[in-house]
């Protein structure tokens, strides 16, 4: 998962003012408000008292935000709420990164069968920077059953604490944020880190912090051994996969989006009064990692004008501005490829902001999805494009060996591995797939479409019996209330 961008290392406990001026703050309130009585929060509460004159119209602000009115503790959904079990799950929920939208994946789904669990859940934000467009983009469903849990009222001493960030938020955290747990180790029933990585390996620091927490989840088998081969204690690690929203990402449910519109040109001058002809669609933040370098020196030259085929590249700037088109320009020029008789294949880049809600079109209006990552945490877009039924070709280390199979896709097999070099996690090994092995199957999936179709619907059954939301749900409710009966028993 990506590190918190552009935050300095200052130590937490400066990091007051920041709150106070940050939507953080008004969620902290809220979560103050619950736990004012208990002396463990006194300390915290104090902290805050200069603003406290402010909680309340804090408050009005964030309700604000969703135009329905909160309901009242008695007919709340939380149905759970005759037990005093609590977890408390804190993630950045209010940034949009890939941490965030897990951790929404997983208290929806757990809100959603919540009463069919023995314990109650409140949340709260921490680890990145919060956004309050990303806040304004949420359903109204989702700010309601969010108020409701931050509102649900905990005692620290029967309440399991998942941190579900980069193990630098944990505490003490190493840059500004409201550190999880919030009070440190011990005064909490069980605290549970959930983290992953990109690379071959967890650094020192991280594996130290892993080593705090009670027990530290992580998405794939992949993970569990390069967590403990790094030190991490292999009593704690636990593999807790990730769902996707397979009712959302559902391709019976939508029409294609019109990709020209969305895409401009960067390459190609075929005939394009043909119509797009076979689309390959890639997702990805512009960095290294994502392998985009590979993804085009295979395309150009593999395809030709003549091939009939497009290539669209739905991206965003991850440290960098956002021209790409000019950077595409640049690589392939560097290339010095000889450009085919009839041309450069097309390729197209997006980088208008797509609303999560036309997400599914998107892939919809593809017919193969393609990413030959160096290394991923979880790969969401790949998951996300096999619950719409596309074949997909990923890079099959690291993530993907967790879903991708040559029964449900078409896994690129690994045969190097290369040296990360920029970034927290330079000098650390990751995946370098192989050109001439993506050609071939990029080749493959285009001139066997029946075969792709088999192998699409397979990745979607696949999708939608292991990694459900109601299926991660009763893995992740299971979990917990295993830790809840082995702590009572003590
Ligand atoms: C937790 O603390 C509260 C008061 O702070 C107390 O009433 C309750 O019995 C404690 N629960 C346990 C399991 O110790
Ligand atoms: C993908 O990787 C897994 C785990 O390393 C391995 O078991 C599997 O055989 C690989 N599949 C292919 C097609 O290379």
């Amino acid at each position: 998962m990506e590190q918190p961008p552009d935050q300095s290392k200052r130590p937490w406990k400066f990091s007051t003012f920041v709150y106070s001026s940050s939507i953080l703050f008004l969620l902290l309130a809220i979560f103050l408000l619950s736990f004012t009585t208990t002396d463990l929060y006194k300390t915290q509460s104090l902290r805050f008292t200069f603003t406290a004159n402010r909680i309340s119209s804090y408050i009005q602000f964030l309700l604000g935000f969703y135009d329905g009115t909160p309901k009242s503790k008695s007919e709340t959904r939380n149905l759970a709420s005759s037990t005093s079990h609590c977890v408390l799950w804190m993630a950045p929920f209010l940034s949009s990164g890939g941490y965030s939208s897990e951790a929404w994946s997983y208290i929806l789904s757990l809100g959603q069968n919540l009463r069919n669990h023995r314990f109650r859940i409140t949340i709260e934000h921490h680890g990145d920077l919060e956004s309050v467009e990303f806040w304004n983009g949420l359903s109204k469903e989702t700010k309601e059953l969010a108020i409701e849990m931050y509102r649900t009222q905990c005692s620290p001493n029967e309440t399991i604490v998942v941190c579900h960030s980069e193990p630098g938020a944990w505490y003490p955290p190493l840059f500004e944020t409201l550190p999880c747990p919030p009070t440190g180790y011990g005064d909490f029933l069980s605290v549970i880190g959930r983290t992953m990585f990109e690379t071959d390996r967890v650094n020192p620091e991280h594996v130290k912090r892993c080593n705090q927490m009670d027990h530290v989840w992580v998405p794939t088998e992949f993970h569990v051994s390069s967590f403990v081969q790094s030190g991490v204690d292999s009593s704690k690690v636990v593999k807790i996969v990730q769902p996707v929203d397979v009712d959302f990402f559902d391709p019976s449910k939508y029409e294609p989006l019109d990709l020209i519109a969305f895409g401009d040109l960067v390459l190609g001058s075929g005939m394009r009064n043909l119509g797009l002809g076979f689309v390959f669609l890639s997702v990805f933040k512009w960095e290294q990692r994502k392998g985009w370098d590979v993804l085009l020196k295979a395309y150009l030259r593999e395809f030709s004008g003549k091939d009939n085929v497009a290539l669209f590249l739905l991206t965003n700037p991850y440290h960098s501005d956002s021209d790409f088109g000019n950077k595409i320009l640049d690589f392939v020029e560097a290339l010095k490829l000889e450009e085919p008789g009839d041309g450069y294949p097309f390729v197209y880049v997006i980088d208008k902001h797509i609303a999560q809600v036309d997400l599914p079109r998107l892939y919809k209006a593809a017919d193969a999805f393609v990413l030959p990552t160096r290394g991923e945490g979880w790969g969401r877009p790949i998951v996300e494009a096999m619950a719409m039924s596309l074949p997909v070709i990923a890079t099959n280390w690291s993530g993907p060996t967790e879903y991708l199979t040559e029964q449900n896709g078409y896994p690129l097999m690994v045969e190097e591995m290369s040296e990360v070099n920029e970034g927290p996690f330079k000098g650390h090994q990751w995946a370098e797939p192989s050109v001439d092995k993506l050609r071939v199957l990029m080749r493959h999936v285009m001139s066997k479409p029946d075969e792709a179709k088999v192998k699409g619907n397979r990745g979607r059954d696949d999708m939608v019996k292991n990694f459900a939301p109601e299926v991660v749900a009763k893995v992740v409710a299971d979990q917990i209330e295993r830790i809840f009966e082995d702590k009572i028993r003590k």
